[in-house]
């Protein structure tokens, strides 16, 4: 079943996205070669906790730290350790934050210091492709317009769509339903005005493949190649959709 989210409801999402937005801030601030993931993990705590929110991935499904960092071939899920950030590295930063019940889910990925002009792209790429899922959607539309928007930019820049995680709609759960994949499918759910959705695509510069590590939680490429993801709560309108995660 998918909600529709009621006024109230979707002003309790907008501040939860807010503080989610904040919470990047703060941790690209802090985003610099020497810093391990962990500290970084324990800054976005902190942060949340003192915007009288709560991490929505802690505990998740007995997820062990407060946000995702994945480094390079780490796709996604990452769990923030004593790894030191280095010049060069690609890092995917995922936040949850739950406000009165409300969640919120939004990433990003930054490379630190220098890198080549191909990763240089492969992380711009998959943040345009983010845009132009968002960019059909409104009220009336097929949900599986996006997945195609997005297929078709991955294809045309020669990058690797994974398929094995998708977005999803959110609310007094960080994942609820409709599953929103990166590809094309013949889903015929309608986007409806109030519905909240996770756009979040996760691009690989080489191939598609990936797999989980024994953690039981990073995802790797099978290719060991980087991987790049953008991630931004959205809610649908009459006319085309809102932002809840950006300024
Ligand atoms: N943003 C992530 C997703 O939608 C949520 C992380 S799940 C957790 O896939 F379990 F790691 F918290
Ligand atoms: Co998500």
């Amino acid at each position: 079943m998918i909600s529709i989210k009621s006024d109230r409801e979707i002003e309790l999402m907008k501040h939860a996205g807010h503080i989610n937005y904040l919470t990047h801030l703060e941790v690209l601030k802090n985003l610099k070669p020497g810093i391990t993931t962990k500290a970084l993990n324990d800054i976005a705590h902190k942060f949340i906790l003192a915007h009288d929110c709560k991490p929505s991935f802690l505990k998740y499904n007995g997820y062990p730290a407060s946000i995702c960092i994945s480094v390079n071939d780490e796709v996604v899920h990452g769990i923030p350790s004593k790894r030191k950030i280095k010049n060069g590295d690609v890092v995917s930063i995922d936040i949850g934050v739950e406000y009165k019940g409300y969640h919120s889910d939004s990433a990003n990925t930054y490379i630190v210091g220098n890198t080549t002009k191909e990763i240089e792209d492969l992380v711009e790429n998959t943040k345009k492709s983010l845009y132009e899922g968002l960019s059909v959607i409104k009220d009336g539309v097929k949900l599986s317009a996006i997945g195609k928007k997005i297929e078709d930019y991955a294809i045309e820049h020669n990058l690797g769509v994974v398929r094995e995680l998708v977005g999803h709609g959110v609310g007094t759960s960080v994942h609820e339903d409709p599953d929103v994949p990166n590809y094309y499918t013949k889903d015929h759910t309608i986007l409806k005005s109030g519905m909240v959705i996770a756009v979040e695509p996760m691009l690989n510069l080489g191939s598609e493949d990936i797999y989980e590590c024994e953690d039981e939680w990073t995802i790797k490429t099978e290719d060991g190649l980087p991987s790049a993801h953008f991630e931004h709560t959205v809610l649908v309108t009459k006319d085309g959709y809102v932002i809840l995660t950006g300024e």
